[in-house]
């Protein structure tokens, strides 16, 4: 740092990314699925710090750094955000060092990755400021899509429904927070591997998008769990398929007490209770910690 410039650092949150339905409409024909999903951040999650460096570099620690460990930091998805963002803005970016804090569970379906690359963008333009361009926002939505199909909604941060392959995105306004528990039975899971197991050829239509209409902008707690009651995520199945410990996860969150929806968030392993009340939640993630320690479970809010 030069003499006479203040050290500075950017510390950004990368909240766990939650399918609370999760509909396949459609195989593309590019072989990519088509989906209707209702998406919503818990208040657990990633921890990234970003300073200005010489070269870009990263260092991860936390409870899941060791199933990052074979992977090589210039393939993982927090250095390829951060080069993204410089090679698309040559000149305004520079060169960051960046500090992982890995406290969700890899490969588990609430997005980690991109949730991480999603707050490296958000990181950087805090750090550096945004580009004076008058379509920013749409190059930031491509360069996030290409790092990976969720890291557009990730970058909302908020309740949102996601379709297409996550490029169509609408917030959701008045959507209540929910308790919730989530539950890792710690098999790492493929998200090819089972979107595969679907078994659609390219451009073969699938099942029905999200039940219309959306609860109101003024429902309550009730209604969207009623309403949440009436979607599925269609990659429960062949996710179970693939790992059955899901299944006996799922079994064991429907069995919990005052539990109000049980389902498996995006290709797994990772599922969600919800409750109606925050302390139901919390003592349901004690009795499940103490029974299963070998899983992660963690009691959070959902918003
Ligand atoms: O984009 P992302 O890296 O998250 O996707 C991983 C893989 O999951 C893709 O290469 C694709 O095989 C599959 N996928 C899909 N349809 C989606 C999202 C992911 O088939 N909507």
């Amino acid at each position: 740092m030069n003499a006479g410039q203040p050290p500075r650092s950017v510390t950004v949150s990368a909240p766990a990314k939650v399918n609370l339905a999760l509909h396949v409409t459609a195989r593309r024909p590019d072989g990519y699925h088509e989906l209707d999903s209702l998406v919503a951040f818990a208040d657990v999650g990633d921890r990234l710090v970003l300073e200005p460096a010489a070269a870009f570099a990263l260092e991860i620690s936390g409870p899941f750094a060791g199933a990052l460990a074979d992977v090589p930091p210039d393939d993982n998805l927090v250095l390829k955000a951060a080069r993204y963002l410089a090679e698309a803005w040559p000149g305004h970016f520079s060169p960051v060092r960046i500090r992982l804090e890995k406290r969700l569970p890899v490969a588990a379906g609430i997005g980690g990755g991109s949730a991480d690359a999603a707050a490296v963008i958000t990181g950087m333009l805090r750090l550096f400021g945004r580009p004076e361009e008058s379509d920013v926002d749409e190059r930031l939505r491509t360069l996030a899509l290409e790092l990976g199909a969720d890291v557009p909604v990730c970058l909302q941060g908020r309740p949102c429904r996601m379709q297409g392959i996550g490029e169509r995105i609408v917030p959701l306004s008045g959507f209540p927070p929910l308790p919730a528990v989530l539950v890792n039975p710690g098999v790492p899971v493929s998200t090819p591997a089972v979107f595969a197991r679907l078994g659609l050829a390219p451009g073969q239509p699938a099942g029905s998008g999200l039940p219309q209409p959306l609860p109101s902008t003024d429902a309550g707690t009730m209604q969207w769990l009623e309403w949440l009651s009436t979607c599925r995520n269609d990659l429960e199945e062949p996710a179970v398929a693939e790992a059955p410990v899901i299944g006996a996860c799922l079994r064991t969150l429907t069995a919990l007490p005052a539990v109000r929806l049980v389902r498996m968030s995006g290709s797994g392993a990772t599922c969600v209770a919800l409750f109606d009340q925050m302390d139901a939640s919390e003592e349901a993630a004690q009795a499940l910690a103490e029974k299963h320690p070998d899983w992660w479970v963690t009691a959070c809010r959902l918003g």
